[in-house]
């Protein structure tokens, strides 16, 4: 056939040629039905550049998001045909489709969401016969054609449970019409989320990529980073790759438990590992710019292979790379199969069907001759000396890094079980006259024709064959699947001559053997983890062989597991502080996170909770570092509070200098007025006793654990004994207490600000009565002596409400807690009901078991780093004093309530400079509280469920009925 005078550079000369021609015929194009007619124009074209290759034109599309603006592909070619040697006759294709990226675990792309922006844009306007003067477009929506300008979104939405939309494209070209159909598949599934970050990286080799970070669930600093690198070929679009890492709600789970991901692309993902592991060193220092806390470094495919190669060259160099995690997903660390079939053909026939060009290019670029055990190079199978090399600089650098924990993936399965038979037949093509081809799977232990065919335009005809004998048949070895057969088909199909028959489309291209890099037969079973056959400490394999890098919900629920994310199911991100089991008995919930996330940000309080003891020692007592106030502002108080902002502090919200001197002048003043206190406790307990009998039964809290301190207290201060005094106050201190609940209606919340507004004016007017007339009491002091330090009115008040808030309700509070426990534990009631003398001791064992203060917030003064995790200056933290007096490694057998126990002192009472200062004052009256009445009843007994109270930052019981 001699082609005179071509029209365009594009010839199709065989097979099916009735492309679309804009007469809008035809069924309407899927994606992937554009793809193949745009494919058999490529295969046509016959001067370089007629027709942009197929692949850059998806790869245009890596620059949308798949629920953000839609590029519509216009395809307008004029071609060429020539059947059989038969004239010569020009026609024309025209047609149109949505085109959307690869997304992962999507067969059919799908546009990710119900309101979609068509996008007619010059970048997607394909054609050797010029753009359209005008484009009208029908999205299906009923409303008919409009006109859209070319850069100019036309926003539709759909109703949303429509699955797909049929949309029609018009286009005008001088006096001619051109129309086309096409079918866009919509989706609800959301899309992935735009990165939080993105940090460009270039390697000094010239390599470069880029992050892309997605903060942690609530963080907006870098947060305990998991940095994933792409795999082959590279390019692909953030939201592909953080859509691989969410496969079953992975990368949201890692969120939610404080992780940040962040992956990494690639734009040079075909070149050699070992200059790609420089651009992921970057990335690593980066990360290390940012945080101090450890990094978990791996990659997908490749990239585990470039992040393997990057740790260790960072080891071997000397240089930190502060990673104590190494994650492979599905990475050929004992190298890849790619399908020789495949392989074969693509090489044989790329001189016949030129779109093969990009297929070819991927299969001979450096990193795939890396990844490859078996590379076909002119019309051979052989290693590439690229692998050989990489190989051996794997092994130069000591195989894997040394210091992080080796963690793997595989997706395909553990049991060794074969898949794809050996030597069976993968395709049978058999078109008129010539072109034939014939593929088959890797023979067993010997030599096998992996694929023979033939080419009418060739000479000979007759094409070079291939045979190989591998030894093991990998094709069915268990492992993450591709379809290089399934493609292969669908290329000859493609081609529209002849009939294709076509089996065993996926088989294994990563065995599980190389995933897991075990040095053994891939059709034996895997054996367990920690068996030393691996150089991975743990990992996990799907139960099934699964598509290269699937994540299975059993392998995303041991990836959680390894990475601290679920505990036997438990997630930690659904942890709510103010669940009503959680304040029923918080206890079981702060082992679980002392054990497996002894630091973890709480997003409701914008503060990480830390449940260890030597964790909330360093935060309570580093009093230069952990201060009361932030240092760089806080937010406004809540409603009333707002009006008290400009107040001086008291003691318990001042940071040192004034801290200091007000804890020295109050300290030894309230050491000595508190000597009277077990008096006093004695004078009050007996009448609240004797009511109590005389009812026959008793709720603990009203009727004796609060009026008892709350009247040494006011007794102390000096407060005038009036019943209509003491018990507004307990009103109005009720009202505070319940307002500290930050989850309460504005109008508690309000109450409570307003009543401590109430109380301010309450000591003011009792700071002038003393003006006018000394008092007598702990108060009249507080004046007198604020006065000669030149201390101002208001901090007397301040000093005094802090006295009044603190003092007597979580005295209330250890006493409800205390003697609920007393009686759960009968043998250390009676223990105690034999010795007496034990009940100081009790007390302090009540303070540990149950104390009141659960948890107490700082903020870092400094940039500084507790328990790994680092803080910048301002950060806020939270001591949970609660679990740290649970913690084993300080309390031995810790959940037992053992009122004999001695040793470390528990942190009930906080530590360091803001140690309770009312702590001799519990010392003194709660043993009297219980001694009085256990003496009093020998049969106490609880009667009924306890009520506890709501804020996680104090427990108590808050109604506690009791029979004797
Ligand atoms: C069982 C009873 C009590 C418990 C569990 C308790 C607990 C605590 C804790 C944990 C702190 C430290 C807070 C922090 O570091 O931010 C503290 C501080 C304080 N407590 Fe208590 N307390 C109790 C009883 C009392 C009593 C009876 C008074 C006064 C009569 C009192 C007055 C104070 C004051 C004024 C502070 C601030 C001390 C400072 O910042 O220097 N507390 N308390």
């Amino acid at each position: 056939m001699t082609v005179t005078d071509q029209v365009g550079g594009v010839v199709i000369s065989w097979g099916s040629s009735n492309l679309p021609d804009g007469s809008g015929e035809g069924p309407p194009l899927s994606q992937l039905g554009w793809e193949g007619a745009y494919l058999r124009l490529e295969n046509g074209a016959t001067e370089p550049g007629a027709v942009k290759p197929l692949f850059e034109v998806i790869a245009a599309t890596a620059a949308f998001r798949p629920d953000g603006p839609l590029p519509i592909a216009i395809a307008r070619f004029q071609y060429e045909v020539s059947q059989d040697h038969g004239p010569v006759e020009t026609r024309e294709a025209f047609f149109a489709c949505g085109l959307l990226h690869d997304q992962w675990g999507l067969a059919q792309p799908a546009y990710r969401g119900h309101t979609v922006p068509f996008l007619v844009s010059e970048h997607f306007v394909l054609s050797n016969m010029g753009a359209p003067d005008a484009v009208e477009l029908d999205p299906g929506d009923g409303g008919g054609f409009r006109a859209v300008q070319m850069g100019t979104p036309l926003v539709v939405t759909y109703g949303a449970g429509a699955g797909s939309a049929q949309v029609a494209v018009r286009c005008q070209y001088g006096t001619d019409i051109r129309l086309a159909n096409f079918t866009l598949t919509l989706s609800a599934q959301p899309a992935a989320p735009v990165p939080d970050e993105a940090w460009p990286l270039k390697a000094e080799n010239g390599n470069s990529g880029t992050a892309w970070v997605y903060h942690a669930h609530g963080a907006s600093a870098i947060s305990r980073p998991l940095i994933m690198v792409e795999g082959f070929p590279g390019g692909h679009p953030p939201d592909y790759l953080y859509d691989v890492l969410d496969q079953q709600g992975t990368a949201i789970a890692l969120r939610d438990a404080g992780r940040d991901i962040v992956v990494v692309g690639l734009d040079q993902g075909m070149d050699l590992v070992q200059r790609n592991a420089d651009v992921l060193v970057e990335c690593i220092r980066e990360a290390i710019k940012r945080t101090s806390q450890p990094l978990l470094v791996g990659g997908m495919s490749m990239g585990g292979l470039i992040s393997r190669y990057a740790l260790m060259a960072m080891e071997a160099r000397g240089e930190q790379h502060n990673t104590d995690t190494f994650l492979s997903i599905d990475t050929p660390h004992a190298g890849t199969y790619t399908t020789l079939g495949a392989q074969w053909f693509v090489h044989t026939y790329l001189p016949m069907l030129p779109a093969l060009a990009g297929y070819a290019a991927l299969l001979d670029s450096p990193a795939n001759q890396q990844f490859d055990i078996y590379w076909v190079h002119d019309g051979a199978v052989q290693t590439s000396p690229l692998r050989e090399e990489l190989v051996r600089d794997l092994a130069a650098l000591g195989d894997y890094p040394k210091k992080p924990r080796l963690l793997a993936i595989s997706s395909g399965r553990g049991d060794g079980a074969r898949t794809a038979p050996a030597g069976a037949q993968t395709l049978a093509w058999s078109g008129e006259p010539w072109i034939t081809a014939e593929l088959h799977t890797l023979a067993d232990g010997a030599a096998g024709v992996i694929g023979q065919g033939s080419w009418y335009q060739a000479n000979p005809p007759e094409l070079p064959s291939l045979s190989f004998d591998a030894g093991v048949a990998w094709e069915g070895a268990p492992g993450g699947q591709e379809p290089y057969n399934g493609q292969v088909a669908a290329i000859a199909a493609g081609v529209g001559c002849g009939s294709v028959v076509h089996a065993y489309d996926s088989t294994c291209t990563v065995p599980t053997v190389s995933a897991l890099d075990l040095k053994q037969d891939p059709f034996t079973p895997v054996p367990a983890p920690g068996s030393g056959a691996s150089p991975f400490a743990d990992y996990a394999f799907s139960s099934d062989n699964e598509e290269h890098l699937t994540i299975t919900p059993q392998v995303s629920a041991w990836l959680l597991g390894a990475l601290g994310a679920t505990v036997d199911g438990w997630n930690p991100a659904t942890f709510n502080p103010h669940d009503l089991a959680f304040l029923a008995d918080p206890y079981p919930t702060y082992i679980r996170f002392r054990e497996h996330f002894p630091i973890y940000p709480v997003p409701l309080y914008a503060t990480d909770w830390m449940f260890r003891y030597e964790d909330c020692q360093t935060v309570l007592t580093a009093k230069d570092v952990w201060i009361k106030n932030s240092p760089i502002g806080s937010a406004p108080a809540y409603g009333p509070y707002g009006a008290m902002a400009n107040f001086p502090e008291g003691l318990f919200a001042s940071d040192p200098p004034l801290h200091t001197q007000l804890r020295e002048i109050l300290e030894p003043m309230f050491n000595i007025v508190i000597q009277s206190a077990p008096g006093l406790a004695r004078q009050f307990a007996g009448p609240l006793l004797a009511t109590a009998k005389q009812h026959g039964r008793m709720e603990l809290i009203q009727d004796y654990a609060l009026p008892l301190p709350s009247s040494v207290l006011f007794a102390l201060l000096g407060i005038p004994n009036d019943p209509g005094v003491w018990s507004g106050l307990i009103t109005w201190q009720a009202a505070i207490a319940a307002a500290h609940d930050i989850t309460q209606t504005p109008a508690v919340r309000g109450t409570g600000a307003t009543c401590s507004m109430a109380l301010n004016s309450f000591f003011e007017g009792m700071q002038l009565a003393n003006d006018a007339k000394p008092t007598e009491g702990l108060f009249a002091q507080i004046c007198d002596a604020f006065a000669k330090a030149g201390l101002s009115p208001q901090e007397v008040q301040m000093c005094a409400i802090d006295f009044l808030v603190a003092g007597y309700l979580s005295t209330t509070f250890i006493i409800g807690t205390g003697v609920r426990n007393l009686l759960l534990n009968p043998d250390q009631m009676s223990a105690l009901r034999k010795d007496p003398s034990l009940v100081g001791n009790a007390l302090e064992e009540m303070l540990r078991m149950d104390g009141p203060v659960q948890v107490i917030d700082r903020y870092a003064a400094v940039d500084t780093e507790v328990g790994g995790h680092a803080y910048p200056k301002g950060s806020k933290v939270t001591a949970v004093v609660g679990s740290a007096d649970h913690d084993p490694a300080v309390f031995p057998d810790p959940e037992a309530f053992d009122i004999e126990r001695s040793g470390e002192a528990h942190m009930a009472f906080g530590d360091g400079i803001h140690y309770c200062i009312g702590a001799p004052l519990v010392r003194l009256v709660g043993p009297v509280a219980i001694e009085r009445l256990i003496n009093e009843f020998p049969n106490l007994a609880l009667d009924g469920d306890p009520q506890w109270q709501t804020d996680p930052y104090l427990r108590a019981v808050t109604n506690l009925p009791l029979r004797f």
